[in-house]
């Protein structure tokens, strides 16, 4: 059978925990977005890894697939096995004839857009490595794909033909000068031993057939979505978003497989028990305001708005894991969660970050927005109209800290009386079962009430 993880909010809802709490009877775990914009760390025998593109459940002995609707940068794939190969692991991961190339050209037009978007305070804040500039060559269709790699007149031809128009790009229509990002034949001879290497190593795959003969054969498969329904570049808050589908629908194209196949399994949609956001855009319920990220923060949301933020950020880490700044934070969105749950058919939940919630006198929750005079129960399409909404709060009491590990122990029944309300509420609203509440970082801090695999 199949499990599909996404993330409901905006991102860093915790789909890492979750994949290895649901993961363990996974005999393959599939990507079927995104690139080496995710990030995660992975802890194997007491050694952290970080890691971007393998997929974690790959260094536990599973099939690690990048599917086609990936993008990839075999730079980094391969930077990330030899690192792990120093340490003697040796993860078997497979990737996508289909999948995109990422090219060091990309990642340049990436960095350049950014900082012209800049000058005028539009830039999205991607992570610099070239995921929407591959992903527009895919749509453009003069991309180049992981199997032109294999093929050394193709591989020329297809970079003969479009690296001179990425060059005018920067140089005419940017006036960047340019590197050797954009000489065809270091890209050549660089790029032609990454596909001389992957079929070397048996990585490449129809990944449609490849997956369909393993759940054939029996296996179980995780689609493990990266970022979250928020940054979807359909159905996110456009355009703060990133360049492909996190949400279940993207599994099924991003992998090859009919959507009765994604539908057919378990479909889990991971939710932060509040709500944070990096970088700007709209936020409703957004408790206090970070500087130069919150449009139109002037210090003034109220010292108690401002203290539970502070609080609330501390308690749950709420700060950038590279740069170390401060994330917004503010009250869970229903909102929010009720169109996560419309666009990728959820059918059950995880709620992490219950832990972090310990300790207020009184809680709330985001229960509607009022635009113009009218209750909304979704978020609007457009991102002008998202940030004219008013939250309308509901208040919840608080609960207090307790020992989460009895509590994961000892099961739902266990939680702080007013904790199961709160969670009682979403799952009501959403009309979706909770699967499992996150009460800590670690795998055993969780109260699983279902497995999705047994
Ligand atoms: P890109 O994916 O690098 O193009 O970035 C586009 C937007 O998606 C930016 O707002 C990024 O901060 C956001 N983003 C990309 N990957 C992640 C992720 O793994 N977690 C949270 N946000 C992400």
């Amino acid at each position: 059978m199949t499990v599909t993880i996404v993330g409901a909010q905006l991102g860093d809802e915790g789909k890492g925990g979750i994949v290895d709490l649901f993961g363990e009877p996974a005999d393959v775990v599939a990507r079927y977005q995104g690139g080496d914009n995710a990030g995660h760390t992975v802890v194997h025998e007491g050694v952290e890894y970080k890691l971007s593109l393998v997929p974690s459940g790959a260094v536990r002995g599973k099939i690690g697939v990048l599917g086609n609707g990936c993008v990839v940068n075999p730079r980094t794939l391969f930077d990330e096995l030899d690192t792990l190969a120093d340490r003697d692991l040796d993860p078997d991961v497979r990737v996508a004839r289909r999948a995109h190339v990422i090219f060091p050209y990309h990642r340049v037009l990436d960095g350049i857009e950014e900082d012209v978007k800049s000058e005028t305070d539009d830039e999205v804040g991607t992570t610099g490595r070239g995921i929407g500039p591959t992903y527009e060559d895919k749509a453009g269709r003069r991309g180049l794909r992981i199997g032109d790699l294999t093929d050394e007149d193709v591989l020329r031809r297809k970079l003969e033909y479009v690296v001179p128009q990425k060059r005018a790009l920067a140089e005419d229509v940017y006036g960047v000068d340019v590197g050797e990002e954009f000489d065809i034949d270091a890209l050549f001879e660089e790029y032609r031993e990454y596909g001389e290497r992957l079929a070397d190593e048996d990585m490449l795959v129809n990944a449609g057939d490849f997956l369909a003969e393993r759940l054939d054969a029996g296996d179980n498969v995780i689609f493990e979505g990266a970022q979250g329904t928020l940054i979807d570049i359909d159905h996110g808050n456009y355009p703060y978003v990133t360049s492909s589908n996190p949400t279940a629908g993207g599994a099924a194209t991003g992998t090859g497989l009919g959507p009765d196949v994604i539908g057919g399994g378990e479909i889990i949609g991971i939710v932060k028990a509040y709500l944070s956001r990096v970088g700007s855009g709209p936020m409703p319920t957004e408790l206090a305001g970070v500087e130069g990220d919150t449009p139109g923060y002037e210090g003034n949301a109220g010292e108690r708005e401002e203290a539970l933020a502070t609080e609330i950020r501390e308690a749950g880490g709420e700060y950038g894991t590279v740069t170390g700044r401060p994330r917004r934070v503010g009250w869970l969105d229903m909102p929010i969660l009720r169109h996560a749950t419309r666009a990728s058919g959820f059918s059950g939940l995880a709620v992490n970050h219950i832990d972090t919630l310990a300790g207020f006198d009184e809680l709330k929750i985001g229960h509607s927005y009022t635009l113009d005079g009218e209750e909304l129960l979704t978020i609007p399409a457009t991102t002008e109209e998202w940030g004219h909404c008013e939250p309308n709060l509901r208040t919840f009491e608080g609960w207090d800290d307790a020992d989460w590990e009895a509590v994961a122990a000892d099961g739902y029944d266990a939680l702080p009386a007013n904790a199961q309300t709160y969670l009682d509420y979403i799952s009501d609203e959403l009309d979706t079962p909770i699967y499992a509440v996150g009460v800590g970082p670690g795998r055993e801090q969780s109260v699983v009430r279902e497995r999705p695999f047994e």
